[in-house]
């Protein structure tokens, strides 16, 4: 079945969800994970508080939401790998009517003349190849990270953060860091399950998986966040998230919090627009992506409520722990309240959970390329991705142990790739699709795919047309100077 793609089948040849909700479920899977939990609370903590969550709450409203939209819009309507629907996309609008009179019948008929086939390259595909690339970089080393959280679940289960204190728990975190062949244990274990599940296929691996998981988590934060009420530095924790300081605000903290827009919303690499494609017509994107766009920040927002009070409270500097925040702060958390021990493990395990529901949508895109454009199966191309993704974690694994000396432009291997990807491929990636999308596709089209009341169509037109791409374009311009 496979081998036989027509760019213009109207559904996608790996199926579509069963449901609505189980698209906003699986989208929900992809959006949160570790980015809200242990990126967001560092990256906070990092750029100054209060500043940075404003300018990223604004950033997800003006900016992302818009730009989600338009990336799902172009997954559903292409009903293929983010390469061929962007091609797909290109080639149908480049199409025009002809309108002329048929002197036969009397009569005026319009036709439509295409001057090139559906899959026809235009560069418009770049923007897919970059997409799947950012895709691949991340998991790489997001897979490293989702080790840290599955090797937690065994020290949680184990009572190793009974009664624990800020030194040793930031020895457990040293530890275990220091370990390339730990870390590689744990990469190389986290790899396989993810790719275990997606050679299963979207549908039947994750869809069973994400309609337990994102509840659960849901569930057990909002109880995390109800304890820290009680801890002595939960109105500094508030106090340091929701008060903005102004002049913390500098052209590079804008683009932290824009690039963690992005990072957090699953966009600009194409994991939304191949979840799109599996999305039935009858859906509304604006309906689906808005509900999404709020759960995600308010996992996000959430965690931070949750991290701050524990860090104000056990005194550690918020700006100076690194992508080692979660990791060194919540075992105290949990080491200090009665039932600790079995609720830390529920939230590692859920954390690697989320993370893994991420994992196969930064994967997907590139699966679902390999088997339309070169037949391949789905296990094969799992395969051949997940064997270069793993290969290229180890970078990541040592660039926390033997290799943090070895830097270029100042930044070890992870920070090289996680700032190459979020500050500079995400945003791009979503800059290009709100200009495709304003500009490239025929506005009847997206019309007819959004089905929107006119007003808001009209809104949301301007923020991706005159909005995004001009905020984006200048964030670039002034984070890079
Ligand atoms: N949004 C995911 C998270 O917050 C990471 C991700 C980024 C997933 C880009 C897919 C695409 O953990």
């Amino acid at each position: 079945m496979e081998k036989n793609i027509k760019a213009n089948m109207r559904k996608s040849i790996h199926g579509e969800w069963s449901s609505k909700l189980i698209f906003i479920f699986a989208a929900t899977g992809s959006a949160v994970g570790l980015g809200n939990i242990w990126k967001f609370p560092w990256m906070t903590g990092e750029n100054g508080g209060g500043a940075f969550v404003l300018i990223y709450i604004v950033s997800v409203l003006l900016i992302a939401l818009p730009i989600m939209i338009a990336e799902v819009f172009i997954g559903r309507h292409g009903k293929q790998n983010p390469v061929a629907s962007l091609n797909y996309l290109s080639n149908e609008s480049s199409s025009f009517d002809i309108t002329e009179i048929d002197n036969r019948l009397n009569r005026v008929t319009t036709r439509k003349q295409k001057y090139s086939n559906s899959d026809d390259y235009t560069n418009w595909q770049l923007v897919g190849w970059m997409g799947m690339l950012a895709g691949v970089l991340i998991l790489s080393f997001y897979s490293v990270i989702a080790g840290w959280t599955m090797s937690y679940i065994i020290k949680a289960g184990s009572g190793v953060f009974t009664g624990i204190d800020l030194e040793s728990s930031k020895q457990v975190f040293n530890n275990l860091v220091a370990d390339p062949y730990l870390l590689l244990f744990w990469h190389s274990l986290f790899m396989l399950l993810t790719c275990y599940i997606v050679s299963m296929g979207v549908k039947g691996g994750l869809e069973k998986a994400v309609k337990i998981l994102i509840p659960g988590l849901f569930l057990i934060l909002i109880g995390l966040g109800i304890y820290v009420t009680t801890l002595p530095g939960f109105v500094d924790g508030l106090h340091y998230m929701f008060v903005p300081d102004m002049d913390k605000i500098t052209p590079d903290v804008i683009l932290s919090a824009m690039g963690m827009a992005f990072f957090s919303l699953s966009i600009g690499m194409g994991s939304l627009m191949i979840y799109g494609a599996y999305l039935s017509d009858k859906s509304s994107i604006t309906e689906v992506t808005t509900i999404v766009a709020f759960a995600d920040t308010f996992v996000a927002i959430l965690a931070g409520v949750i991290i701050f009070p524990i860090v104000f409270t056990y005194n550690l500097d918020p700006s100076s722990a690194g992508p080692g925040l979660i990791f060194q702060t919540l075992p105290i958390a949990f080491g200090a309240m009665t039932g600790g021990q079995l609720l830390s493990t529920l939230f590692f395990l859920l954390l690697f959970f989320a993370a893994i529901t991420s994992a196969i949508s930064l994967i997907e895109p590139a699966i679902s390329y390999m088997i339309e454009k070169y037949s391949k199966s789905r296990l094969e191309s799992t395969v051949i991705i997940g064997l270069f993704t793993w290969f290229l974690g180890i970078g990541t694994i040592l660039s926390f142990n033997y290799g943090a000396d070895i830097k270029f432009l100042n930044l070890n291997f992870f920070d090289l790739l996680d700032t190459f990807t979020s500050k500079i491929m995400l945003p791009l990636g979503g800059l290009l699709m709100a200009i495709f999308t304003g500009y490239i596709v025929k506005v009847a089209i997206v019309k007819n795919e959004l089905k929107l009341k006119d007003f808001i169509f009209s809104f949301w037109y301007k923020l991706l047309r005159y909005i995004a791409p001009v905020a984006v374009t200048l964030i670039f311009i002034n984070g890079f100077i």
